[in-house]
Formats: C-alpha cells, sequence, structure tokens
C-alpha cells in the first residue's frame, strides 16, 4: 500500500488496482478504463459558444494535458468537470459530460458529492489564510467525523504525497501565507488530495511558478499519475510532454486532434496541431 493511501481508504470506495500494480501473469495491456467522458458537449456564455461539439475521452489513472491558444475553450471545460461554472449565470452547457457513467451536467446531481471526487488546483495559489494544517484538515472536518489522531494522520499522509511535508512538518501551524509559490501551490494539492478525490484538475498549475519549483510538480504529478486521473491544462509544450500520457489540442472551441502524447508531439495527423506543438502559431 502506497504511504498516503491508508487515510483516505477508510472514507473513499476503494480506487481500482493500477496497473502497475497488476501481477506478474495479468496481461500485459489492458485498454485504458474511462473516467471522463465528453460527447457532443457545447458550452456557452450567453449567446457566445465558447466550446462546439466536444467529444473526448479521458482515461483513468493517466495524466491528460489540455493544450491549445489562449480563448480556446480549456478552462471552459475544466470548469464543467467540476460545476464550477455554475457561479456564473450566464454559463449554459448541452450534450453530454459522464464520469463512471454519471452525467454531470445533470441539474440535480450532487455538487458536494462531485467536487469530493474531482479536486481542482488553480493557476495561481490560493491556500486559505490559516495554518498549513487547517488547509488540509478544513475539508477533511467538512466532510467527515475524524478524531485528532486521524486528522493528523491525514494531513502528513497528503503533506508527503505532495511532496511537501519535510519543508512544513516543523511549521504546521504557521500561516500557509507564509510558504513560498511553490511551496503554496504542493500545498494546494495536498489540500486537494485531502478529500481523497479520483479526479484531479490542474488548470496551469505552474504557469506562476519558477523553474525549480516547476519541477517539483512536474516531479509530483507523475508520482500521482497511477493514483489519480489527472487533466491538466498547460501553455507549456515541454511540460505537456513531460508529465502527460495524452493530450488533446484545442483550437477556438474545438477539439482538432487527441491521443497519445507520444503521436500528437511526434506525429500528429493535423496540420494546425504540428504546427502549435512546434511553436509556429499560437
Ligand atoms: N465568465 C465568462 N464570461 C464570458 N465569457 C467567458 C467567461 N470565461 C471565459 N469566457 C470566454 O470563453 C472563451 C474560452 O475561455 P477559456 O477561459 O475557457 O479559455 P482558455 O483556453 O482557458 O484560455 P487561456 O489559455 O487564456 O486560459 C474565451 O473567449 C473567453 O473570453
Ligand atoms: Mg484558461
Amino acid at each position: 500500500m502506497n504511504q498516503f493511501e491508508a487515510p483516505f481508504m477508510n472514507n473513499v470506495p476503494a480506487r481500482p488496482p493500477s496497473l502497475h500494480n497488476a501481477p506478474p501473469d495479468a496481461p500485459i495491456r489492458q485498454p485504458p478504463r474511462l473516467a471522463l467522458r465528453a460527447e457532443g458537449f457545447n458550452a456557452w456564455y450567453g449567446s457566445f459558444q465558447a466550446i462546439h461539439d466536444l467529444t473526448l475521452d479521458i482515461p483513468m489513472q493517466s495524466v491528460t494535458a489540455l493544450i491549445g491558444p489562449s480563448g480556446c475553450g480549456k478552462s471552459t471545460f475544466l470548469r464543467w468537470i467540476n460545476r464550477m461554472n455554475d457561479m456564473i449565470p450566464s454559463a449554459k452547457a448541452s450534450g453530454s459530460l459522464t464520469l463512471d457513467g454519471e452525467n454531470l451536467l445533470d441539474r440535480d446531481h450532487d455538487v458536494v458529492a462531485l467536487r469530493r471526487r474531482v479536486g481542482m488546483v488553480f493557476q495561481k495559489p490560493n491556500p486559505f489564510p490559516k495554518s498549513i494544517y487547517d488547509n488540509i484538515a478544513f475539508g477533511a472536518r467538512l466532510h467527515r467525523t475524524m478524531s485528532h489522531a486521524q486528522l493528523d494522520e491525514l494531513v502528513e499522509c497528503s503533506l508527503r504525497a505532495a511532496a511537501i511535508w519535510d519543508e512544513v512538518k516543523d511549521r504546521l501551524h504557521q500561516s500557509a501565507l507564509g510558504l513560498s509559490g511553490g511551496q503554496q501551490q504542493r500545498l494546494c494539492i495536498a489540500r486537494a488530495m485531502a478529500v481523497g478525490p479520483e479526479v484531479l484538475l490542474m488548470d496551469e498549475p505552474c504557469s506562476a511558478l519558477d523553474p525549480r519549483s516547476t519541477a517539483s510538480i512536474e516531479a509530483l504529478i507523475r508520482d500521482l499519475r497511477s493514483q489519480f486521473t489527472i487533466v491538466i491544462v498547460t501553455h507549456n509544450m515541454q511540460q505537456a510532454a513531460r508529465v502527460s500520457e495524452q493530450t488533446a489540442f484545442f483550437f477556438e472551441g474545438r477539439l482538432v486532434e487527441s491521443g497519445t502524447t507520444d503521436t500528437i508531439f511526434t506525429n500528429p495527423s493535423n496540420k494546425q496541431t504540428e504546427e502549435y506543438v512546434t511553436g509556429r502559431f499560437g
């Protein structure tokens, strides 16, 4: 068992076994199971259509990168996956967007339960103005009753999983706002993981960070990908190539092409994709 799985497993359905843990006699390559599926998905802000007829499958327990020029609808898509657009009155959507077959667009869908399953990390680290400990414990206290000892364990495991424990273990009760930008972003990843999500959405999580912090977040994403389904938006092509297994290229609200990251970067079928990934436009 992974060091940080223990406290999560008491409270969330057991995750399917990772392919990495498959016994030696298991079939070598199983088709990836689908976590998220958009089918004929459209999104609007008032009369402006930001996403057109999107059909895209996002497999479980792997990293999918969303790339494309500014304004092509990447964040809009992420925000619909955890229903953050509910807060924008002009935002509307049609078509289907499912997580394990459940329609996320259904008005009656339990958004609080959804946000436990789908965590989000933003471009700018946004720790709460609370202690490092309380940043992690906050979500857990909201969703379930835990003893002090269980909370302590959850905080430690989450911070270890986000590769920041050693840097903060002696200052857990100091304000999270005193951390560097890169540390704050890892704290936000720890906070997102502490409620035991299956999916982590990351919207340009490194764009406000220096190269060293970026490298540590990328290493973290690679470590986490056998545990979580990760969808990352990035403008950094090298980053998409380094961390993701699938890539989807968007342009002006439409999906141009998606496939394995290797194919999209080395042998895309579409000329526009090739021009974008090689830096000739966008
Ligand atoms: N709250 C909003 N109200 C109206 N239009 C919006 C809103 N949010 C986004 N849009 C528009 O929807 C389109 C898609 O925006 P979105 O934020 O999804 O793009 P993006 O691909 O994430 O871009 P970037 O790479 O710059 O973050 C853009 O034309 C944007 O101006
Ligand atoms: Mg965006």
